[in-house]
Order: structure tokens, then sequence, then C-alpha cells
């Protein structure tokens, strides 16, 4: 594991933090001793992960939220910004999809929910997260897109597919935004990772067959995706800015 001491006692908040990779990062952040906020709609299952981090020594508070509710984020932020003083740091992983399915068969509010929770999630809690960042001397947003968003090589959600496409069109604009200020922005942009949502979603014959083609020949770990976005947030990723990491093992290489 790679160490970062800089990132010691920074505020990092995580959307999506009860589980999957908004959990991996969670307690990637606690090993370099930042603090933590997470924020999950399921505030039960985020509590066990909070318990998990304190126990291990780091510091980490809970609090219930709704991405997609501009009051609830704007509440989130400011009882986190009160607890710790202040945000440095803002990972946005809470997103995801219902089901496998084509433009035609897509219900509209399946769409509209889709869209609502990875876009608007995201465009809400950066707005509201800009004004603590700016007062942070290493402000950083890094937003979990998806290869879908990158490009299409297989089944997935057409909602899901143009909503992580507009995850990483938004982190470009934040990053050119808010570069002056001193905030940097980078999107992730994961291939398949074996979450218990997407264990769920797909068999073990498409999982297999996905692992089949990447070049590395397994699916990746959450911690993958954890250990990359610690990265971002470094003083070692200081010069990257609007970046959208690919990280897929070399299956699709742009
Ligand atoms: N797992 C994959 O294969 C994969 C691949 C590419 C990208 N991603 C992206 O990575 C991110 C995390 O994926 P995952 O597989 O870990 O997902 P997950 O479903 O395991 O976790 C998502 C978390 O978000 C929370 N959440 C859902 N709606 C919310 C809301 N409205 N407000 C607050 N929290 C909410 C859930 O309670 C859950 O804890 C997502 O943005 C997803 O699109 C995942």
């Amino acid at each position: 594991m790679a160490t970062y001491p800089e990132l010691k006692g920074r505020v990092a908040v995580i959307s999506g933090a009860a589980q999957g990779i908004g959990a991996s990062t969670a307690r990637e952040f606690a090993k370099q001793h930042a603090h933590l906020a997470l924020i999950d709609i399921d505030e039960a299952a985020a509590q066990k992960v909070a318990a998990e981090i304190q126990g291990s020594g780091a510091r980490a508070m809970v609090v219930r939220t709704d991405v997609t509710d501009d009051a609830s984020v704007s509440n989130a932020l400011a009882k986190v910004a009160a607890e710790y003083g202040g945000i440095d740091i803002v990972v946005n992983s809470a997103g995801g999809y219902g089901k496998l399915t084509s433009v035609e068969e897509l219900p509209l509010d399946d769409w509209d929910k889709t869209v609502a929770l990875n876009m608007r999630g995201t465009f809400l809690m950066c707005k509201r997260a800009i004004p603590y960042l700016k007062k942070s001397k290493a402000g950083r947003i890094i937003n979990v897109s998806s290869i879908s968003g990158r490009t299409l090589f297989g089944s997935t959600s057409p909602a899901y597919a143009a909503s992580k496409a507009g995850v990483i069109q938004l982190t470009r604009f934040l990053a050119i935004e808010l570069g002056p200020c001193g905030i940097t922005a980078n999107s992730i942009a994961p291939i398949t990772t074996l979450t218990p949502r997407v264990r769920a979603l797909r068999s073990e014959a498409n999982i297999e067959q996905i692992a089949s083609q990447i070049p590395l020949r397994r699916l990746p770990d959450p911690e993958d995706h954890a250990n990359a976005m610690v990265f971002l947030a470094s003083d070692s990723a200081a010069y990257l800015n609007g970046v959208a990491l690919d990280i897929n093992g070399g299956r699709i290489l742009m």
C-alpha cells in the first residue's frame, strides 16, 4: 500500500460509502489517516463501515444523505464541515443502474431515476461542496464514472452509459472552472467490478466472459479503484486535472 502522509487529517467526504467501491475507498482513505464522512442513503450499512474504520483508529462520521436531494446534500456537507472544520476531498461513488436493457425497453421512470442518481447526484455533491473546497489548501473532486461512459463494448443500461459520459464531461467542466482556485477535478472509469450490486446483475458466465477479454484476465477488486482515488487525492497527483482515468486492465485503450 502506498502511503501519502499529507492525507493525514484531510477531510474526505465519500458518497455511496455504505458498500462496494465507496466503502473500499473509505477504508483506504482511513489507512491514510484521513477524516472520513460517509454519505449514503443506507445509514445502517454506512454505520457498520464507520464502526470498522473507527475500530482501526481513524475518524469516521455518517450522514444519511440522498445525493439527488439538494437540501439533503447541503445539510450533509454543512454537518461534515461543522464537525471537522472543513472539507478537502469529495469522492462521488453513489451511482449505478437497475437493469441491463435497451433504449426501446427502458421505462421512462427508470431513465429519470438513473440519470438523477448518477448525474444530478454528482452535480449536487460537487456544486454544494465548492464553497468548502475553495477554503482547502488542496481541494479535490473525484467522480466515479464508468467504462460505459467512455465507450460501449457489452450489455449495460442506456441511461447509465449516457449519464456516466455526462459525469466525465461535468468533471472536465469543473477542472477548468475550479483549477484557478487550486482545486482539481478528475474522474475514474472502472470496468465491471464485483460489488454486491453487480454480482446480482450479471450471471457467472457473463462475468467469466468479461474477464476473459481483459488483458489482465481478471475483473478489478474495489480496492483497485480505491487505491487510484487515494492517489488522485494525494499531493503526488497535484497536477492531474480533468483526467478520466481508465481502470479496466487494458480492456479499452483510448
Ligand atoms: N461495480 C461496477 O462494476 C462498476 C463499474 C463501473 C462504475 N461503477 C460505479 O462505481 C460506483 C459504485 O458502484 P458500486 O458497484 O460500488 O455500487 P453499490 O451499489 O455497491 O454501492 C452504491 C452505494 O450508493 C448508495 N446510494 C444509492 N443511491 C443513493 C442516493 N440517492 N444517495 C446516497 N447514496 C445512494 C447505495 O446505498 C450504496 O451504498 C457507482 O457510481 C457505479 O456506477 C461501478
